[in-house]
């Protein structure tokens, strides 16, 4: 019979075409070419006014069956592709390594910071946070720094407002955890501090610093000594040397610069990109407390000393790491990043 052999040949040819999709929008043009309004099935079904009466309920039987089918073939591919399982004609080669998640981590300078802490809270030092925008009296007045000190030069300090600034360094944590604190102070404070330098290979415009402050009874210049140089021994190697060179701070009298000897050329090297040849790498300041910053804060300077220092962290990690360059812990480039 003509037409029952045309339903089964469409059937056939339609689950053909069906094993043959590989995706969605294949899917969508097979449902429309059989499954549609103007489809295959439907244009089948309108032969059936035109068969002999006797043979109609055999076809109309077999064209809803064909139908059904086809519907379900249909529904069965389409739950394939939402579950994402690939179409029997894609090859899978299960031999192929899985994909790799690549793991981020935390950026050298948070793992310097980290490491710090780490090593000062051996000693006994609690950590302090203070905030980046700071008052004048904070960074300046509290800090023993007259009106006209040229770090109040809008060349030195970014300015916000004409009282507000961006903290060009770290030791305005000093006055804040003083305020707040009766002696003894033990704390290190590590953040950003910004500076309007001009950016080269050792300067950056944002870079972080390491305060460190202890105020005590009978506090002197040779636990700072000692405690810098064991800071350095821990955090570089324990044959590294520390040299304190007379400087000056507003906020700490006497002041230094400390110094850490240059592993590179031991000051063999007068091309040598850290030390020029002098043999030491500076690394901060430091030094004794003021008298005049233990009274802002309302301490009794009589019965109080302490020391402060402030180190630079880039400097100390590049330093440690062979890193010629500050830019590159600024440029985001993971391929630089991803070595720490
Ligand atoms: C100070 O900032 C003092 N507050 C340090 C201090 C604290 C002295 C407590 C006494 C008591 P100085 O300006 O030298 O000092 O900066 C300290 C360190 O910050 C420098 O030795 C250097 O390591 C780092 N540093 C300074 N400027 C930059 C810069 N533009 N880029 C990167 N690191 C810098």
């Amino acid at each position: 019979m003509a037409g029952t052999e045309q339903l089964e040949k469409l059937r056939a040819d339609a689950l053909a075409a069906l094993r043959d999709v590989a995706d969605n929008d294949a899917l969508e043009t097979w449902r429309v070419k059989y499954l549609g309004m103007k489809g295959a099935v439907k244009s089948a079904m309108k032969l059936l006014k035109d068969l002999p009466r006797e043979v109609r309920p055999a076809f109309g039987k077999l064209a809803n069956e064909v139908q059904q089918a086809l519907s379900s073939a249909f529904g069965s591919r389409k739950q394939e592709f939402a579950a994402g399982r690939p179409a029997e004609t894609t090859p899978v080669d299960m031999s192929l390594p899985g994909r790799t998640v690549r793991m981020g981590h935390r950026h050298i300078i948070t793992q310097t910071i980290e490491e710090i802490i780490e090593i000062f809270a051996r000693m006994g030092f609690t950590v302090a946070r203070g905030p980046e925008v700071e008052d004048e009296w904070h960074i300046f007045d509290a800090l023993n720094m007259p009106a006209e000190h040229t770090a109040r030069d809008p060349l030195e300090t970014f300015y916000i407002t004409p009282s507000v600034v961006l903290r060009s360094e770290t030791s305005s944590v000093q006055i804040r955890v003083m305020e707040n604190q009766s002696p003894p102070v033990r704390v290190v404070s590590p953040g950003r501090v910004y500076r309007p330098d001009t950016v080269d290979a050792t300067h950056s415009f944002m870079f972080h610093q390491v305060e460190g402050l202890y105020v005590d009874e009978g506090v002197s210049m040779a636990d700072l000594k000692t405690c810098v140089d064991q800071f350095c021994k821990a955090y570089f190697a324990p044959d590294v040397r520390t040299r304190f060179r007379p400087h000056f701070f507003p906020f700490t009298e006497p002041s230094a610069e400390v110094d850490i000897s240059c592993h590179a050329c031991e000051g063999q090297d007068e091309r040598c990109p850290l030390c020029k040849g002098s043999g030491w790498i500076e690394l901060g300041g430091c030094g004794m407390v003021d008298p005049n910053v233990l009274e802002a804060v309302g301490y009794d300077a009589e019965k109080y000393t302490g020391w402060a220092f402030g180190l630079g962290i880039e400097r100390m990690l590049m330093r440690k790491h062979g890193i010629p360059d500050i830019r590159l812990l600024f440029e985001n480039d993971v391929r630089f990043l991803r070595q720490f």
